[in-house]
């Protein structure tokens, strides 16, 4: 694992933003796996200015979000199409033909995880862009997820349910079930470029970078992947 510890979220957001532009740039057909959440704002914001100032343009590019919350969809302000919308392509020149991401409002949730898992398969990611769940989660595997699985309907802990609700209403409003690409998709990317800001992710970096190799810790597989790229800032840093 390559690990940049920087001074803080937008010095962390300006090194992937520039890391996720130049796959853009040099590869042939890029595929960007994309994240949502409080850690990609900040990189999705500098990707918007980079287009406007025309270093970067998304025409080429495809997109394969990590998860969706079951039960929401583009209707629902809190889901990630909404998200991925409101955060990024409405505001770059990507075709939104070319933007994946599960349907959480599939009538049939388990065909939909064959569907994505195949799809992915066609699309193999040049970087897949990751946040860290502060009990070591990516995508929505929660620890225990076997690192085998591809993509698959994950229950989510209460520590996540948790974490999450700060997006909703309430707590009760936060969806219990998620479609996850599962770490056997994840690490199929080329390059995996892990994000993490903020004290409370401080365990959760430790573990991943430090601790065994451990489905407890999901995020410690990037471990063995050739080619993973950890930013930290300092106070995600400051157990190393
Ligand atoms: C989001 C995702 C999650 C988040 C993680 C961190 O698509 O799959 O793994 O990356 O929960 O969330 P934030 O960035 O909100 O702290």
């Amino acid at each position: 694992m390559k690990i940049k510890v920087v001074e803080n979220y937008e010095e962390m957001s300006k090194e992937a933003a520039k890391i996720l532009a130049d796959a853009v740039k040099n590869a042939v057909n890029p595929v960007l796996g994309l994240a949502t959440g409080s850690t990609p704002v900040g990189v999705y914001r500098e990707l918007i200015g980079m287009y406007r100032d025309g270093e970067v343009s998304f025409k080429n590019v495809t997109t394969a979000n990590l998860d969706e919350y079951v039960g929401l969809g583009a209707e629902n302000p809190q889901s990630y199409v909404s998200f991925m919308k409101s955060n990024l392509f409405d505001y770059i020149d990507i075709d939104p033909s070319n933007t994946y991401i599960p349907d959480g409002k599939a009538n049939d949730v388990q065909s939909e995880c064959e569907r994505y898992t195949k799809l992915l398969g066609n699309i193999p990611r040049t970087v897949q862009l990751l946040g860290l769940g502060s009990n070591g989660h990516i995508g929505f595997n929660e620890p225990g997820t076997p690192f085998a699985r591809h993509t698959h309907i994950a229950e989510l802990t209460q520590n996540t349910v948790s974490d999450n609700s700060r997006f909703f209403g309430s707590i009760d409003e936060v969806p219990r079930r998620a479609i996850t690409m599962g770490i056997a998709d994840i690490i199929n990317a080329e390059t995996v470029l892990l994000l993490a800001s903020g004290k409370n992710k401080a365990r959760a970096a430790y573990d991943m970078i430090k601790g065994e190799v451990s489905e407890e810790c999901p995020a410690s597989i990037l471990q063995r992947h050739k080619n993973a790229v950890i930013i930290l800032d300092k106070e995600a840093a400051w157990l190393l």
